[in-house]
C-alpha cells in the first residue's frame, strides 16, 4: 500500500524502551496476517481483529494471554496514566501504546492540531485510534474548517464520513485531490466531488484535469456541461459500473466522447468499448452500428434510450441483435421493448417467429399510433400486462369491421 511506504513505522521499530512489547505486537500482527492471508487490507483488518480479540475473548484469547499478557491487561484499563495526558500533538505520542492514545488524547486536541497529526509518523494502528477519537468528537461529521485542513489525514476517512461533510471550497477539493493522487482513493474522491457539487460548487478546468488521475466513479455526479469538459481519457477509463447512476443527458455527452475516443478501432473492438455508453446513443448511432453487424445482447438493448429505439424497424432490430434476437421475447412486456413493439406492425413482428404480441394489426398504422402511445404512456390506468394491448386491438377491429 502506498500509504504504508509513505509512513515509516518509526513508532514501532524505533523505540528501544517499549521495543520488546511493540515487537511482540508486530510479531503477532504477522502471525495473524499469514493466517488470514489478507496482504492487502492487512493493517486495518488486523488492528480491528486485535481489538476484538482482546475484548471479546474469541479464539485468540488463549494465545494472546500467553504472548501479550501486558497488552491484554492494558486494554481493559481505561483511565489515562498520570502525567500522560496529551496537551500537544508531537512525536512523544508515537511511543504511546494504543490504549494510552485512546485514553490520553482528546478529539478536540486532534481537531485543533490536525496539521501536527499529519507531521508525526504515527503507525496505521495509531492513526486508526486517532481517527476514532476524532469521529467520536464529531459524530455528525467534521466541520468544514477541519476538512479544509485535513491534508494527509484525508487518507484515513471513508466515503461514508465524507457524505456527512459540507464542502464549499474549491481550494479544499483541490488540496484533497492532490493528497489522494496515486492512492486507492477513488470512492473517497467520488464522495468528495458529490458533496461539493451538491453544495452548489462549480468545478474548474484544473480540477477536472486533476480528476483524470482517478477511476471515474464520480462521473455521474457531474452535470452534462461539466462532463463535456472532461478529458477524453477519463471516458476511456470509465468502467460500466461508473455509469450506472448517469441520466440520459449525461449519457448522451459521454456517448459522444466515447465514440470519438474509440472510433478508430476495429468494429468488434469498437463495439466492446462503446457498449457501456450506448444508453446515450441516438437512432442514427444505432443504425450505424447495424451496418457493422454487431450482435447486441438484450441486456444492452434494454438500456438504450426509448426515443432512440422507437424509430427502428423490425428488420433493423433483427440485424442489431443478430443471434441474440430471441431474448426479446422475455422482455416483451418491459420498457423499452414493450414501447417499441407497440409501434410495430404485428405482421412484421410475426415474421420474426418469436411470438411477440402487441403489434399494430395490418392497416391501422396511421390511425392507431397516437391512441396506442397514450395508452402505453398510462399503463397504470389500465392495469399491467397485456390488458391494454388487447383493448386497442379490439377497438380497432370493431372500427374496421
Ligand atoms: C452542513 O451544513 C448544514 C447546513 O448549514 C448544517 O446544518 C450541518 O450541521 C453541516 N454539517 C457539518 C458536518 O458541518
Ligand atoms: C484516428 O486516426 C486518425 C488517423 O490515423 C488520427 O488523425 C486521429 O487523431 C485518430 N483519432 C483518435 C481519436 O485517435
Ligand atoms: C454484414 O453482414 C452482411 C451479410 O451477412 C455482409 O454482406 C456485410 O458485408 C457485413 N458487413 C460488415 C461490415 O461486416
Amino acid at each position: 500500500m502506498a500509504l504504508q511506504s509513505a509512513r515509516p513505522a518509526l513508532g514501532v521499530l524505533g523505540t528501544p524502551t517499549h521495543g520488546s512489547l511493540l515487537l511482540l505486537l508486530l510479531g503477532f500482527r504477522w502471525v495473524l496476517l499469514s493466517r488470514a492471508q489478507t496482504a492487502d487490507t492487512g493493517q486495518a483488518v488486523t488492528a480491528a481483529r486485535l481489538r476484538r480479540a482482546s475484548q471479546d475473548g474469541s479464539w485468540q484469547r488463549a494465545e494472546l494471554a500467553v504472548i501479550l499478557p501486558r497488552a491484554l491487561r492494558s486494554t481493559e484499563k481505561k483511565a489515562c496514566p498520570p502525567g500522560k495526558e496529551a496537551h500537544v500533538v508531537d512525536e512523544n505520542l508515537v511511543f504511546y501504546e494504543e490504549w494510552e492514545l485512546d485514553a490520553c488524547v482528546e478529539g478536540a486536541l486532534l481537531a485543533e492540531q490536525i496539521d501536527r497529526v499529519n507531521a508525526v509518523p504515527f503507525t496505521y494502528q495509531q492513526l486508526d485510534i486517532l481517527k476514532r477519537k476524532l469521529d467520536q468528537f464529531y459524530p455528525q461529521g467534521y466541520p468544514e474548517s477541519l476538512v479544509r485542513q485535513l491534508s494527509y489525514f484525508f487518507l484515513e476517512v471513508t466515503p461514508e464520513d465524507i457524505h456527512k461533510w459540507n464542502v464549499t471550497s474549491l481550494e479544499t477539493v483541490k488540496s484533497l485531490l492532490q493528497v489522494s493522487k496515486g492512492r486507492k482513493m477513488d470512492a473517497q474522491v467520488a464522495a468528495l466531488i458529490a458533496r461539493y457539487l451538491v453544495g452548489g460548487g462549480q468545478l474548474d478546468k484544473v480540477t477536472l484535469d486533476m480528476l483524470a488521475s482517478f477511476h471515474p466513479t464520480y462521473l455521474c455526479s457531474l452535470s452534462p456541461e461539466q462532463l463535456s469538459f472532461m478529458q477524453q481519457d477519463v471516458v476511456e477509463a470509465a468502467r460500466p459500473q461508473d455509469l450506472d447512476a448517469c441520466g440520459p443527458l449525461q449519457m448522451a455527452v459521454l456517448y459522444h466522447k466515447a465514440h470519438v475516443a474509440f472510433c478508430n478501432m476495429s468494429a468488434s473492438a469498437y463495439f466492446a468499448r462503446i457498449k457501456p455508453f450506448l444508453g446515450g446513443a441516438s437512432t442514427d448511432d444505432l443504425r450505424a452500428l447495424i451496418l457493422h453487424n454487431t450482435s447486441m445482447d438484450v441486456a444492452t438493448f434494454k438500456k438504450l434510450r426509448k426515443e432512440a429505439l422507437l424509430p427502428l424497424t423490425v428488420a433493423e432490430v433483427q440485424k442489431l441483435l443478430g443471434p441474440n434476437l430471441e431474448g426479446l421475447k422475455a422482455e416483451e412486456r418491459n420498457s423499452p421493448v414493450r414501447d417499441w413493439i407497440l409501434r410495430q406492425r404485428q405482421s412484421d413482428l410475426d415474421s420474426l417467429g418469436l411470438g411477440l404480441r402487441g403489434g399494430i394489426p395490418n392497416g391501422y398504422l396511421v390511425l392507431d399510433l397516437s391512441f396506442r402511445e397514450a395508452l402505453s404512456g398510462a399503463p397504470h390506468l389500465l392495469g399491467p400486462g397485456s390488458a391494454f394491448t388487447v383493448i386497442p386491438t379490439l377497438l380497432l377491429a370493431l372500427v374496421l369491421n
